[in-house]
């Protein structure tokens, strides 16, 4: 199978790119290389570069490739920036993918698997969630993720939106990067490589065991597989919206302390006020993925540090 991979350069993207490849798909990336990194892609990978903004650039890789079926990571995924920015993200994750579905409609192409996030549900009303939860985003991120879940709905193209929870871990010789980073394994992580003096703690009284946020971190190549077997499912003429999770939570101490004990150093850490729109818990319900998709989370907290740390602490920086 052919698959076109957007945003296919960046964190999650280029993860699942090396495990296409692995299983035997033809891949072809398509990424601005704004927040993506060609030096993470395996050689077999052809890289594209381009903007969903730009349909030309969106027509000559879709007339110049056969393309079965495309997986859409391409986006911008800052909470706090899309307050500041709202339209930023409207455009990106919302305008830009419209323009992605126009042309797949153009070429007949009418598979796709969709990133959403669990910022679709917004302040959770019963937990672990489950794909019913309603979703009322409580950022402009999620809210732009939502719309364009809604768009896909009304598409008439066949989709699958996986909704991640928090992904983390590394593989295959690459890792995470972000810019800014805001994800607590990756800084944290810094923290104990002397790459940054203290991290901070935001909230220590929320209602749970340690009164610090639990979310539920998964790994990026349970992630990854999860793609491919949502394309499988596609083929079988299934579709929907799936949580990708493992339904266990770990608290922002809990992953502090395991990152002390799985690096064996000092990591300095600041306590401060809660930050608004942060939700004390965050877990998924993962077993509508698991009956349909045939997909679980086979990796923990632990394994998730270990690989992170493993990546974090050969790289020097790109
Ligand atoms: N990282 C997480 O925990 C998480 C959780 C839930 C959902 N997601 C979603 O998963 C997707 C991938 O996340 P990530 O962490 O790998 O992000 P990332 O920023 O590392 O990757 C996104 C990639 O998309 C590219 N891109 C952005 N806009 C583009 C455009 N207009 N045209 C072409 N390329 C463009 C970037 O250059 C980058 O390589 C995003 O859509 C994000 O919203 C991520």
């Amino acid at each position: 199978m052919n698959v076109l991979v957007t945003g296919g350069a960046g964190y999650i993207g280029s993860h699942t790119v090396h495990e296409l490849i692995n299983q035997g798909f033809n891949v072809v990336v398509f990424d601005s290389l704004e927040n993506g990194y060609k030096e993470f892609l395996p050689k077999t990978a052809k890289l594209f570069q381009g903007n969903l903004e730009n349909k030309k650039d969106l027509e000559e890789v879709f007339s110049s490739n056969k393309i079965d079926a495309v997986i859409h990571f391409a986006g911008y995924a800052l909470v706090g920036e899309s307050m500041e920015n709202p339209v930023k993200y409207f455009h990106n994750n919302l305008a830009n993918g419209i323009n992605l579905l126009k042309t797949m409609k153009k070429f007949n192409v009418n598979k796709i698997v969709f990133s959403s996030t669990c910022a679709t549900y917004g302040i959770p009303e019963k937990l672990p969630l489950e794909e019913s939860h309603p979703t009322n985003p409580v950022n402009y991120y999620g809210l732009s993720k939502k719309l364009f879940e809604q768009v896909l709905e009304s598409s008439k193209i066949n989709f699958i939106a996986l909704r991640y929870f928090n992904a983390a871990g590394a593989a295959f010789g690459i890792g995470e990067i972000h810019n800014p980073e805001t994800h607590l394994i990756p800084i944290v992580l810094e923290a104990a490589l002397g790459k940054r003096d203290s991290i901070k703690i935001f909230g220590t009284d929320y209602p749970t065991k340690d009164g610090t946020c639990i979310r539920d971190y998964i790994h990026v190549l349970d992630l990854a597989s999860a793609h491919i077997l949502a394309l499988k499912s596609l083929e079988e003429g299934k579709s929907g919206v799936y949580n990708l999770g493992t339904g266990k939570g770990t608290s922002v101490r809990e992953v502090i302390d395991l990152c002390k004990e799985i690096t064996g150093r000092e990591i300095k850490v600041i306590e401060e006020e809660r930050r608004p729109g942060d939700p004390a818990e965050l877990v998924a319900f993962p077993l509508k993925a698991k009956t349909e998709l045939n997909w679980e989370a086979k990796y923990n907290i632990r394994d998730i540090i270990k690989s992170a740390w493993d990546w974090h602490s050969k790289h020097k920086s790109i």
